[in-house]
């Protein structure tokens, strides 16, 4: 008898573990204390532009910040996706700017600025070369090898490369086109080798967005509604293409270098579509600019900028950056999605997974790469 309670409360109390968890214990695992580290450019910056800038930054004034009712540098109407990855890590405050001074950067910090490139020298910015440096310069002083290597590496780079390539270079054929992708990808292997020597060892690579359907893009290269600008569609699907087998290279000959990648690329591709737009009513053209997709010139003083009165239902706040309902989705996906959007293994797995072990899976291209608006495949990649 004695033995038959016993049984039923374990099961009960079992039932009450599984209904209640929270997310910083799923599946029994907990999270470490660690810290989050984000590179790259705007997608990313927590204020560091802001920072940098002598001239006027329109992300330091409304509408910038407008749903939190706090404009702090960030390209968004409110929070961006690292700042949800954190939450979800247990960090208990935003991911602050690492060159804004007095930040507390004990869990992290943002060492992406808008307009960061890999290749050249971006102005009034810091390639992501110069920010790995940076973050080797802030070392010593806050976070010993151990913290380091089981921390969090987040990276988004190469969009402004590829932007500017494309505005430069109108006419460049097949053979130029690949050239310059190989500059680009191998100088991120560079950095991500100098970030990996610095300590760092669990790396999540965001892949470049469809560029050519960012609504500031649709809008100069005047494609219309329905279309996006296909040929900066297609060096972004170039560029997404050597990431996974590059960081695969990395992971068989790097002790201890672990990585995952999230495929942005498809994530907003998929959300342009009709059907599939999750909700976002407006995908194709942003909450706050003016111009044929309302993209350009969100908050800028001498520009009249519309500005849409439910930013919950976009999917781009201004031409090139997402509202925080979609940072809030991106964030989701990112820590807790499937294979079909983070592989080899989302956030969550990546951080409990066992430092200096080798990786098990490795990252597979993908059989789909052109997204089908079917109904069967409707929030197939909910977590
Ligand atoms: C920095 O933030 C952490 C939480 O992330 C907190 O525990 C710590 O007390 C803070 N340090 C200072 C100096 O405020
Ligand atoms: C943009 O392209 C021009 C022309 O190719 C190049 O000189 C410049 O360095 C590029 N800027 C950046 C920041 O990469
Ligand atoms: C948005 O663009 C996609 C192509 O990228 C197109 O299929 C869709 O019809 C467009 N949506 C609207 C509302 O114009």
């Amino acid at each position: 008898m004695a033995d038959h309670c016993n049984l039923v409360s374990v099961l009960g109390l079992f039932l009450v573990l599984t209904l209640f968890h929270n997310p910083i214990t799923v599946a029994g695992q907990t999270i470490p204390a660690v810290a989050l580290f984000t590179f790259g450019d705007s997608n990313f910056d927590a204020g560091n532009k802001q920072t940098l800038s002598k001239s006027f930054v329109a992300q330091g004034f409304w509408p910038y910040g407008k749903s939190r009712d706090d404009p702090n540098g960030k390209f968004c109407d409110g929070l961006i996706a690292p700042d949800f990855v954190a939450k979800f890590m247990g960090i208990p405050i935003e991911i602050p700017a690492a060159l804004k001074p007095n930040v507390n950067v004990s869990r992290g910090a943002s060492f992406a600025v808008a307009d960061a490139t890999l290749l050249g020298a971006p102005v009034e910015s810091l390639t992501l070369n110069q920010q790995v440096r940076k973050f080797n310069q802030m070392k010593a002083a806050n976070w010993n090898d151990d913290f380091i290597k089981k921390s969090v590496f987040m990276i988004y780079i190469g969009a402004n490369d590829y932007l500017n390539f494309t505005k430069n270079n109108p006419n460049a054929d097949a053979s130029a086109q690949q050239a310059f992708v190989i500059s680009v990808t191998n100088k991120l292997k560079n950095d991500i080798s100098l970030l990996y020597s610095s300590g760092a060892s669990k790396f999540v690579i965001q892949n470049l967005a469809p560029l050519g359907c960012l609504p500031i893009v649709r809008q100069d290269y005047h494609t219309g509604m329905d279309q996006c600008y296909e040929k900066l569609n297609d060096l972004a699907k170039q560029h997404n293409e050597k990431i996974g087998p590059m960081l695969n290279e990395l992971a068989k000959t790097a002790p201890g270098f672990q990585f995952t990648v999230f495929d942005f690329y498809n994530v907003i591709l998929r959300r342009t579509q009709r059907n599939m737009n999750f909700r976002f009513f407006i995908t194709n053209s942003s909450c706050c600019g003016v111009g044929t997709h309302t993209a350009y010139g969100c908050g800028l003083p001498n520009v009249h900028s519309e500005l849409c009165e439910f930013q919950r239902s976009y999917l781009f706040f201004d031409g090139r950056h997402n509202t925080e309902k979609a940072q809030e989705m991106f964030g989701h996906l990112l820590f807790g999605a499937d294979p079909n959007v983070i592989q080899p293994m989302n956030v969550r797995e990546l951080v409990v997974y066992p430092v200096d072990e080798p990786m098990r899976e490795s990252w597979e291209p993908t059989t789909s790469t052109t997204v089908q608006a079917s109904d069967s495949s409707r929030g197939y990649e909910f977590y």
